[in-house]
Order: C-alpha cells, then sequence, then structure tokens
C-alpha cells in the first residue's frame, strides 16, 4: 500500500482575490501556508477564461514550488494554448480536465475514450518535456483503459459525485464508493498511478483515503472555506490526520 499525498488546490484563494480585482489575498502565500502545514504539492488550474488563476500566478507559484522542492501540479484543458503555457512553465505535473465555459466547477471527467486522437500527441509532448501526466476520469472502466491507451502516467479519478451523494445522503454513497475502489484498483493493475479528487471535505476524506491504490488526493475548495472558520493551516493538518488515520487503519486490517 502506498503512501499518501496531499496536493492543495489553491484556485479558490484567487476567486476571493478577483472579487475585489486586486492583489490580495495572494495565492502563492496560500501555497507558502500550505507547504508549511504538510502538503506535498500545490495545484492550481489555469483556466481559459481566467477566472481565478492567473498567468502571473503561475509564474509565481512555479518559482515558490521549484524553490520549496515541491511539485506543481497544473490542471490544464486540452488546449493550444495551455499545452504552450505547459510547456514555457515545465511543472512537475499536468493534469488534463475538461473545461466549460459555463461550468461553475470542473463538471464531470474527461472523455478519453473520444478525444484518443487529440489527446495522445498532447500526452507526448508534455512527456517529452518532462511533466507527468495526469487525466481526470470519471471511475469508468472504459475512461481508465483509455488513458492507458493515450500514455498518461496518472489517472485522478473525479469523487465528485461520491462526495455529493455522502452530502445530501442521497442513499447510492456506498455504490459510488464501489466504483471508486474498482476504478482505483483497475487503474493501479494497468501501471497507472492513481489520484483522486473533487468534493472532498472531512466527511468524505476517510473512504476515500482508505482505498489502498489512491497515492494522491487533490483538495481545494472545502479546505480554503475552512480556512475562513479555523485558518488555512488548521483545515490542512486536519485533512492530513483524517487521511493518515484513515489509511493506517486501512493497513491494520489488511494485516489481521
Ligand atoms: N482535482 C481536479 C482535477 C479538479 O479539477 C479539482 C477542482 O478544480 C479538484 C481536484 C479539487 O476539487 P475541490 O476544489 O472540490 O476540492
Amino acid at each position: 500500500m502506498s503512501a499518501l499525498r496531499l496536493g492543495v488546490n489553491i484556485d479558490h484563494v484567487a476567486t476571493i482575490r478577483n472579487a475585489r480585482g486586486e492583489s490580495y489575498p495572494d495565492p502563492s502565500r496560500a501555497a507558502e501556508v500550505a507547504m508549511l502545514a504538510g502538503a506535498d504539492g500545490i495545484t492550481a488550474h489555469l483556466r481559459e477564461d481566467r477566472r481565478h488563476i492567473s498567468d502571473a500566478d503561475i509564474v509565481a507559484l512555479a518559482a515558490l514550488t521549484r524553490k520549496r522542492g515541491r511539485p506543481l501540479n497544473f490542471e490544464m484543458a486540452a488546449t493550444d494554448e495551455m499545452e504552450a503555457l505547459a510547456l514555457a512553465h515545465r511543472p512537475h505535473a499536468a493534469c488534463l480536465v475538461p473545461e466549460r465555459r459555463d461550468e461553475v466547477t470542473t463538471e464531470g471527467g474527461l472523455d478519453v475514450v473520444g478525444q484518443h486522437n487529440r489527446l495522445a500527441p498532447l500526452v507526448a509532448n508534455l512527456r517529452g518535456a518532462g511533466i507527468r501526466v495526469s487525466v481526470f476520469v470519471e471511475p469508468d472502466p472504459r475512461q481508465i483503459l483509455a488513458a492507458k491507451e493515450v500514455g498518461a502516467q496518472v489517472v485522478e479519478l473525479h469523487t465528485g459525485a461520491y462526495c455529493l451523494a455522502v452530502r445530501e445522503q442521497s442513499g447510492d454513497s456506498e455504490e459510488l464508493l464501489g466504483r471508486l475502489r474498482r476504478a482505483a484498483e483497475q487503474a493501479h493493475s494497468l501501471g497507472l498511478e492513481v489520484h483522486a479528487g473533487h468534493g472532498i471535505d472531512f466527511e468524505t476524506v476517510g473512504e476515500v483515503a482508505a482505498i489502498p491504490w489512491i497515492a494522491e488526493l487533490n483538495i481545494g475548495h472545502f479546505l480554503i472555506g475552512e480556512a475562513i472558520f479555523t485558518g488555512l493551516e488548521q483545515a490542512i493538518r486536519r485533512m492530513r490526520a483524517l487521511m493518515e488515520g484513515a489509511r493506517m487503519a486501512r493497513v491494520a486490517e489488511v494485516a489481521a
């Protein structure tokens, strides 16, 4: 069972900053705090419409994470513009996500099956520049197989449906969790590194962290929201403790 890393997504620090159109609060400062609090890496999504993270933020975050020796995970749409930016900044990792202008947040995973011919050369170009490539997909066996076929090294499983089902007590959360487990096992057996994220909070992190094939969680919105009440450092420390507690309990269960 692999160790479990935490990537902190700081997009919504930029959302708050942009509400005023000025420079406060600074996402790089949040990234510093996150790393001090135990984040293993920083994730940022440069959207086509620049609604939160800006180009200047990516320059600053790339420099900061390099200085601190931590990975920057650059979330990007599969467009020529984002490919050029990724190749210019050379982050440790790039996570390919679907993007629609009118969506509130990343809705659903990338259709890797349907976009094979577009994605395969993009993945090859990014990998050729030394960038570790991940694709953000629904826990669907066809998408996971397609992720392997386009040459991605990592799949990030979309946990949004599971987390929403838990929050809304909709009754299908066990089935959705089972789907995540099966997808993680499939991806691992194909030799893909498995990440997960979207919508994770203190309530849902335990079950996701207990899935043994998952190596990294990427968490943003909830942590930035929780920072309003307890501070970012404490929110991250608590998230880490819950992740580690769930993983250790699972290790003990397997060993018993
Ligand atoms: N992973 C990916 C690929 C995402 O697009 C997002 C949201 O931007 C996250 C993780 C984090 O989701 P959340 O902000 O809901 O924690």
